[in-house]
């Protein structure tokens, strides 16, 4: 990594803020984390601190609270099962600065850890408030960030902050951007990228991206649909964006100009409605009756995807391939996460949904990397510069 990280500081016995993204799912019924894989991810970093003998300052935002105290979005639940997992207390704030918070830092010992309080229950988060990224400055010596899920937003504690401290990358920070660096800057050949989802608009600037870098490049879900009807097919009642058909044209004849081998559906799962228990069948993509919609890869395909999946030394896949949340639609998605669990070469899950997939099937293991990153994984792929690295000190 370009960037430095905490193994280039030095923090034994200083104050360190560590940005985290903590933003888990709660279960409604309990209050308690629903999936903790993301707190789970940010231990290395905080293991290394505490042996260090750092004072360790935990920050993050959980869901999106808009600049207000809103009390099923405190902090608590993921203190206690960030002390289960540590196997040791974790003090927490019910504010994140203040005279309370400064209170509590200055009590640290080193290797003690402390959480404050949802950072978005004050809007000079969201806004990159210099006063604020001051406040948060002013409780460490160092900064540290490993909230690579966070990374593409310019906040107070992603960006503003590393104007008032030395700042530096976590080891999920510097692992996330190593994998899908090496994805878009030196792949091993051949490559492919497989995408999916509901809508190209989501993934456009990403397609334009992996272009001219990918061997092969497979595109399925909802946003298949586009390139079908471009190719001339009928898609009878699939949903279909308003100028999608034409940003799918256009990707068609870049991937003729570049070369490179496009695979589309060659059959589907259809169904009359868009609804769970809705009747289904499988047919070829030339074949959708007016009035179904096409809502799954059909086997055909899913042998295709098998098929260049494993015959490639990198893989990138982001987007599922139909309506996964139901059986009846979730065997694409399912084949394309064995395939890619299979597969010799590097294989490398952008977040968001796809991750939600790939754990679901307990297929998330057999991944080199699954990225804890939704909307951030997405903006790296598309090759921009994303805020919260950008904002680190050069190495
Ligand atoms: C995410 O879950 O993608 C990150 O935590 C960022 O959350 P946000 O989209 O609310 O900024």
């Amino acid at each position: 990594m370009e960037k430095q990280t905490i193994r280039d500081v030095q923090v034994q016995g200083k104050r360190v803020i560590v940005r985290v993204d903590f933003n888990v799912p709660l279960d409604r019924a309990t209050g308690g984390v629903a999936d903790d894989t993301r707190i789970r991810a940010a231990l290395p970093t905080i293991h290394y601190l505490r042996e260090q003998g750092a004072r360790v300052v935990l920050c993050s935002h959980l869901g999106r609270p808009d600049g207000r105290v809103t009390e099923d979005l405190r902090l608590a639940p993921v203190a206690s099962r960030l002390e289960h997992l540590l196997g040791g207390p974790v003090a927490a704030t019910r504010e994140c600065v203040g005279p309370e918070v400064e209170r509590a830092v200055a009590g640290l010992k080193p290797g003690e850890v402390l959480l404050l309080e949802n950072l978005r229950f004050h809007p000079e988060e969201e806004a990159n408030d210099p006063a604020f990224a001051r406040a948060l400055a002013g409780l460490a010596d160092l900064y540290v960030n490993d909230a690579f899920g966070t990374a593409h937003r310019a906040h107070a504690s992603t960006a503003g902050i590393a104007a008032y401290l030395p700042a530096v990358a976590g080891f999920l920070m510097e692992k996330e951007v190593r994998f899908l660096g090496q994805a878009l800057q030196r792949p091993e050949r051949p490559f492919a990228a497989i995408l999916g989802g509901a809508k190209v608009s989501d993934k456009i600037k990403l397609v334009e991206n992996l272009l001219a870098r990918v061997d092969t490049l497979i595109i399925g879900g909802g946003m298949a649909n586009a390139f079908l009807k471009a190719q001339g097919l009928e898609v009878g009642v699939s949903r279909l964006e308003e100028g999608a058909v034409a940003q799918a044209r256009a990707i068609l004849d870049k991937a003729r100009q570049h070369g490179l081998s496009l695979l589309l559906p060659t059959d589907g799962v259809i169904a009359e409605r868009f609804e769970e228990g809705a009747a289904h069948k499988t047919v070829p993509a030339s074949e959708v009756p007016v009035g179904w919609m096409i809502l799954d890869i059909g086997p055909a395909t899913r042998e295709a995807f098998a098929t260049a999946i494993l015959g490639s030394k990198i893989v990138v896949w982001n987007g599922p391939m139909g309506v996964f949340e139901w059986p009846a639609f979730a065997e694409g998605t399912r084949a394309v996460a064995r395939a890619l669990a299979q597969c010799r070469g590097t294989t490398i899950v952008g977040g968001g949904e796809t991750a939600q997939a790939v754990a679901s099937l307990g297929l998330a293991d057999k991944m080199t990397h699954v990225s804890t990153g939704g909307g951030a994984a997405l903006e790296f792929l598309e090759g921009r510069e994303l805020p919260g690295v950008a904002a680190l000190c050069d190495k």
